[in-house]
């Protein structure tokens, strides 16, 4: 028999709440009382309760869990903690989440893998918004059973009422989310009471105690029902003859003789040895870690997803899904993210944004953008299919995470709802003349001039006379010029970021079709985002895009001034105007820079044809 069927795994936790509301002294509390408290650890813990000045003879079960000098210091706890615990009954895994509201990332990471929060609740002050955020976000992220602690009642004279009118204030509130559980538990972290015993000092509560309602959650997921999936994470190849697949089974289970298929590779193969922690074993469940072998060499990697031959799991590149906004900047919709879901990664944007969650009402609001902690409904399309399941079903095949492509931080969590089924009813049609035919027929190569810079940095002037001196050599060309597009497809956006990001995805779609058309594309468009840029660039060729930096600085620009924008700017007509309340990102590594303050237009249109000349960009 395979070990861990001797050991299930232990039951995930979360414990969240509000910065003091005694979340450390609970866990404290949960580690001590079940005696997973060393002897030597509880002698420091002594110690140090006596230089913070602890009365009584309690120790302060605060000073157990890691990193709390910095939590008194700061009143935050930075990083998810995981502790162990045991009761009788089972092994538990417990995430501390910390309460500060900026970090509702190490909430969401915490909870995500979790069966049951323990939500705190301080008796004194009741339900707060925190609450109601973590709630919320304890739903979304499919937590199914919630223990709301009602803690130190101590402090509030062990008061049936008050705890009774905590209830009533959240009931109505939980009825509209989907926990299978929520149950109140009035308890004193500091002195134990209703953690593990039920508590003399309140005689009028009959319910269960923390650890009763732990006890009682069922360790079947939803995930072990499912048909077997597993994201590779990656091929094991120890030995030219021996070739493994190693992951974590995401749902249901495999067995020896099971067909399975890998879902990106699409080819099939039979499964002829399971290995967990180090031994063979006939069958691997859901959350086990296990490496299989299969019947023959298949194309097969990290990234892939396998599944059962029978039941394989769908692809799909556009979804509908809620969507936790974690990062510092606001998330724009049409702006490109990085995605990583399971083992896949690709890029991403949001489509369109339905609407932001009220988290205190759970109304729904219109919104352009989203800011940190807020979540929202939203579609979302990728660059390419990923193998995906609904959050709710299968949490590891739902769930993924945005990254923001300059910072590389994780801006975003999300939890996929299901496809939008226009992804697959859509292809690519290919006609029998390609690009390279018809820039053979204009005897070019198709580019895209990409010319970014300030309002009044000349771009429109040099591009006019680049297009000139194309047309004199005979070529063919087309400026997508900003302010012209803004007449018509363009019309609706305005200068926020968000208008500006639409904006810049608008041109640069029509732009990457004007390529394909054969033709040299031209774009003046401030586009003072690098992330828009670089999205640009990676519509086309590598070697079709050239990005032209048109470098004026920003005092000759105002001094220009030729539309007189400035000067209603600086007077403060004209809101979000680029280089005075809005950002210009300057290029980093541009194909060309074009100084503005010495040459002529001519002079600098002349060194936009030379590089296309160099390039070899003027001959078919
Ligand atoms: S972008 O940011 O979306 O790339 P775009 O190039 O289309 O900007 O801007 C076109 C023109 O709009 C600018 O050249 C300028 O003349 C005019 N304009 C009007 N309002 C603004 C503003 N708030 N910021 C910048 N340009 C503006």
């Amino acid at each position: 028999m395979s070990e861990p069927e001797h050991h299930p795994a232990p039951l995930r936790i979360v414990t969240c709440g509000s910065v003091d509301d005694g979340k450390s002294t609970l866990l404290g509390r949960l580690l001590h009382d079940a005696n997973q408290v060393f002897a030597d650890h509880m002698a420091t813990v002594a110690n140090e309760s006596k230089r913070w000045g602890t009365q009584g003879n309690d120790p302060d079960f605060a000073l157990l869990i890691d990193g709390l000098q910095a939590e008194r210091e700061q009143k935050i706890t930075v990083d998810v903690g995981f502790k162990h615990f045991a009761t009788s009954n089972r092994r538990y895994l417990v995430a501390d989440a910390p309460g500060h509201e900026q970090f509702t990332c190490n909430m969401a990471s915490g909870a995500s893998t979790a069966s049951v929060a323990v939500l705190l609740v301080d008796a004194r002050n009741g339900i707060v918004d925190q609450t109601r955020r973590h709630s919320c976000i304890l739903d979304l992220l499919a937590v199914p059973h919630l223990v709301v602690a009602v803690n130190k009642m101590d402090l509030v004279d062990w008061s049936k009422d008050c705890f009774e009118s905590i209830i009533e204030s959240y009931q109505d509130f939980t009825s509209n989310l989907s926990f299978e559980s929520v149950n109140f538990v009035p308890i004193s972290a500091l002195h134990g009471d209703n953690i593990l015993e039920p508590s003399s000092k309140s005689p009028w509560y009959e319910g269960p105690t923390v650890v009763n309602c732990l006890d009682a959650v069922s360790a079947e997921s939803v995930e072990s029902e499912r048909p077997f999936r597993m994201a590779v994470q990656w091929v094991n190849r120890p030995t030219p003859n021996f070739r493994g697949y190693s992951g974590t089974v995401a749902s249901g289970e495999v067995r020896i003789g099971d067909e399975i298929v890998g879902c990106i590779s699409g080819t099939n193969a039979t499964v002829v040895s399971l290995i967990n922690g180090g031994r063979e074993t006939t069958r691997a469940t859901t959350g086990q870690a296990v490496t299989l072998q299969l019947d023959r060499d298949i194309e097969l990697g990290r990234g892939d997803v396998l599944g059962t031959a029978a039941e394989p799991p769908e692809l799909s590149d556009q979804f509908a899904a809620k969507l936790i906004w974690l990062g510092d900047e606001p998330m724009f919709p049409h702006r490109q993210y990085s995605l990583k879901i399971a083992t896949q990664n690709t890029s991403a944007r949001i489509l369109k944004l339905d609407y932001v969650v009220n988290v205190i009402t759970l109304a729904h609001e219109p919104a352009t953008t989203l800011t940190r902690n807020q979540i929202a409904s939203v579609k979302l399309e990728l660059a390419r299919p990923v193998v995906f399941e609904s959050y709710r079903v299968d949490r590891s095949l739902g769930g993924f995470i945005l990254i923001d492509r300059i910072t590389n931080e994780t801006v975003g969590a999300g939890m996929i709802e299901f496809s939008l089924r226009r992804a697959a009813n859509i292809s690519w049609e290919s006609f029998q003349v390609d690009k390279e035919q018809r820039g053979k027929r204009l005897d070019q190569k198709p580019c895209l001039l990409w010319f970014t810079g300030l309002s009044g940095s000349g771009k429109s002037t040099i591009a006019g006379m680049v297009e000139e001196m194309l047309i004199q050599r005979g070529k063919h060309c087309y400026i997508l010029d900003g302010d012209n597009v803004r007449h018509g497809l363009s019309r609706d956006l305005g200068f926020t970021d968000a208008d500006r990001i639409a904006n810049i995805k608008r041109v640069a779609e029509v732009a990457k079709l004007f390529v394909d058309a054969g033709l040299i594309t031209i774009v003046c468009l401030i586009s003072p985002f690098r992330n828009e840029r670089q999205m640009a660039r990676e519509l086309v060729e590598e070697s079709e895009f050239i990005e032209v930096f048109v470098d004026a600085p920003l005092g000759v620009c105002e001094a220009r001034d030729p539309k007189g924008l400035y000067q209603k700017a600086r007077r403060g007509e004209l809101p979000n105007f680029t280089g005075v309340d809005s950002p210009y990102e300057a290029p980093e590594d541009p194909e060309l820079v074009l100084r503005t303050d010495k040459p002529t237009a001519r002079e600098l249109a002349t060194q936009v044809i030379d590089y296309l000349e160099k390039n070899d960009l003027l001959r078919a």
